[in-house]
C-alpha cells in the first residue's frame, strides 16, 4: 500500500512538474531559466519512471524511494535554491536530479514525500489509507500539451492569437452576478443556440472550429476550459503576462439540456461598441468589475483587428496587433495630450475613429475610455507604464474566465 501511494504521489509531482515548466516555456525566460526548465522536464520524466517502477514492483521500489529520498534529502535541501543537479546512476540520483533540479517545486514535492514516507504525522495523517489527501484537483496532465498545441496553432497564423482572446472573453462576458441565469464560461453555450447565434459572436465559430482537433487530441478536456484556456495560453503567446488558470469546467451536452436547466443567456449581454461609457458600466458592473479593472480589460484591444464581415467596423487599434502591449493605451493618450488625434472615420460603416495615418481605429467605446472623466487616469497610467497594465490586466483576465463557476469544481491554479 505505502508503494502505490508512492507511486500516486509521484505521478501527481510528474504532473505538477509539467505545469511549473510550461509558463516558463512560453514566458520564453532567460537561458537560466531555461536550463531550469530542462530539468524540471527532465525531472517529470523521472518521476514517470519511478511512479511506474513503484506500481511494478511495490516492495522493492518503495524501499529504494524510502532510501533515496532520505539521502537525497539533506543534499537536495542546500541544492534547492541552485538548480543543479549531477549525472550519474541510481534512485538516489534520480530522486536527486527531482527535488535538486526543479528549484522552487522542491519543497512542494518533498511535503509530499515526507507525508507519504511518515516523516511529518499530520500531513500523513491528512493522506491516510487509500483516500486522495483533501484539497483542490491538481492541475490535469493535458494542460501543458494543450497550451503547447494552441501555441502552434497561432504559429501557423498569427491572427488567430486576437481571435482566440476574444473567444476566451466572449464564452465569459456574458456573466451576470446574481443573475437568472449567470452565464459566464461553463457549460460552454456559445456552441449552442442562443449564444451561436448572437450577432456579438459573429467570428468566433471559426475560432470554435480551430480548436476542434485539440479537443479531439485530448477529450479529457472541457470544451468550456479549452475555450477560455486558449485565450489565456494566448495572451501569454503573444508577449503578455501569464494569466492564472483553473481547469474544471463542464458542459452542456445540447441546446435541450441548456433550455431545461434554464441556463440559455438570451443576446444583449456583451457590449454594443457603438455605445459610451454609461452601457460600458452597465455592462462591466454587471460582472462585478470596477472602473480600473474595465480599462484594464479594455487594453487588449492593442490585439486584433475589427473585420466588416463579422461587426461591421473595420481594421486594427495598434501597429503591431499580434503583440501583447501597452500600445493601445498610449495611441489613446495621443487624443489626450493632442486634441484631434483621432478623427471620426469618414465611410459608409459604423462610426468609428481613424489617426492621422489612417490605417488604426477605435470604436466609440474606445474613445469612451479618455472622454470619462474616471476612466482617463488609467488610460494615462497604463500609456506610462507597461507593467502596471500587465499585472493588472492578468488579474481581471482571470477574474474575467472564471466568473459564474463554482468554486468547488475549480482545481489548482495552473
Ligand atoms: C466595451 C467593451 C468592448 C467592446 C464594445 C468590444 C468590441 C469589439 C469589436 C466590435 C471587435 C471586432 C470584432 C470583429 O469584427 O472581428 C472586437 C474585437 C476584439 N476584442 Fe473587443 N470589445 C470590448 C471589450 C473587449 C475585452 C474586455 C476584451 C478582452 C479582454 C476584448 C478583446 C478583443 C480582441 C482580442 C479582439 C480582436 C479579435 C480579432 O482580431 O479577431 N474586447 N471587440
Amino acid at each position: 500500500m505505502q508503494s502505490s501511494r508512492i507511486a500516486s504521489v509521484l505521478a501527481r509531482a510528474s504532473s505538477r512538474a509539467a505545469a511549473v515548466a510550461r509558463p516558463a516555456a512560453r514566458r520564453n525566460l532567460s537561458s537560466a531559466a531555461d536550463a531550469a526548465k530542462g530539468k524540471v522536464k527532465e525531472a517529470a520524466k523521472t518521476a514517470e519512471a519511478a511512479a511506474e517502477a513503484a506500481k511494478g514492483k511495490a516492495k522493492e521500489a518503495a524501499k529504494t524511494v524510502e532510501g533515496a529520498a532520505s539521502s537525497a534529502a539533506g543534499a537536495a535541501k542546500s541544492a534547492a535554491g541552485g538548480g543543479g543537479g549531477g549525472g550519474g546512476g541510481g534512485g538516489g540520483v534520480i530522486l536527486f536530479g527531482l527535488l535538486a533540479g526543479a528549484g522552487g517545486y522542491y519543497a512542494y514535492t518533498q511535503g509530499m514525500l515526507d507525508s507519504v514516507l511518515g516523516k511529518s504525522d499530520k500531513a500523513a495523517e491528512a493522506s491516510s489509507g487509500d483516500a486522495k489527501p483533501a484539497g483542490k484537483a491538481p492541475v490535469p496532465a493535458y494542460a501543458a500539451k494543450v497550451a503547447t498545441a494552441v501555441e502552434s496553432l497561432i504559429d501557423d497564423d498569427d491572427n488567430r492569437g486576437p481571435l482566440l482572446v476574444r473567444l476566451a472573453w466572449h464564452s465569459s462576458g456574458t456573466y451576470a452576478k446574481g443573475g437568472s441565469p449567470a452565464g459566464g464560461s461553463d457549460g460552454a453555450r456559445m456552441r449552442f443556440s442562443p449564444e451561436a447565434k448572437d450577432g456579438a459572436n459573429a467570428g468566433l465559430e471559426k475560432a470554435r472550429a480551430l480548436l476542434e482537433p485539440i479537443k479531439k487530441a485530448h477529450p479529457d478536456i472541457s470544451y468550456a476550459d479549452l475555450y477560455t484556456y486558449a485565450g489565456a495560453v494566448a495572451i501569454e503567446h503573444m508577449g503578455g503576462p501569464h494569466i492564472p488558470f483553473r481547469f474544471g469546467r463542464s458542459d452542456f451536452r445540447s441546446e435541450a439540456e441548456i433550455a431545461s436547466a434554464k441556463a440559455a443567456v438570451a443576446s444583449g449581454r456583451l457590449p454594443d461598441a457603438a455605445q459610451g461609457a454609461s452601457h460600458i458600466r452597465d455592462v462591466f458592473y454587471r460582472m462585478g468589475f470596477n472602473d480600473q479593472e474595465i480599462v484594464a480589460l479594455s487594453g487588449a484591444h492593442t490585439l486584433g483587428r475589427c473585420h466588416t464581415d463579422r461587426s461591421g467596423f473595420e481594421g486594427p487599434w495598434s501597429f503591431a496587433p499580434t503583440t501583447m502591449s501597452n500600445q493601445y493605451f498610449d495611441l489613446l493618450n495621443k487624443e489626450i495630450e493632442k486634441p484631434g488625434y483621432w478623427t471620426v472615420r469618414k465611410w459608409d460603416g459604423p462610426k468609428q475613429y481613424k489617426d492621422p495615418t489612417g490605417e488604426l481605429m477605435m470604436l466609440p467605446t474606445d474613445m469612451a475610455l479618455i472622454e470619462d472623466d474616471k476612466f482617463r487616469p488609467y488610460v494615462q497610467l497604463y500609456a506610462k507604464d507597461e507593467a502596471a497594465f500587465f499585472k493588472d490586466f492578468a488579474a481581471a483576465f482571470a477574474t474575467l474566465l472564471h466568473l459564474g463557476v463554482d468554486e468547488a469544481k475549480l482545481g489548482e491554479t495552473a
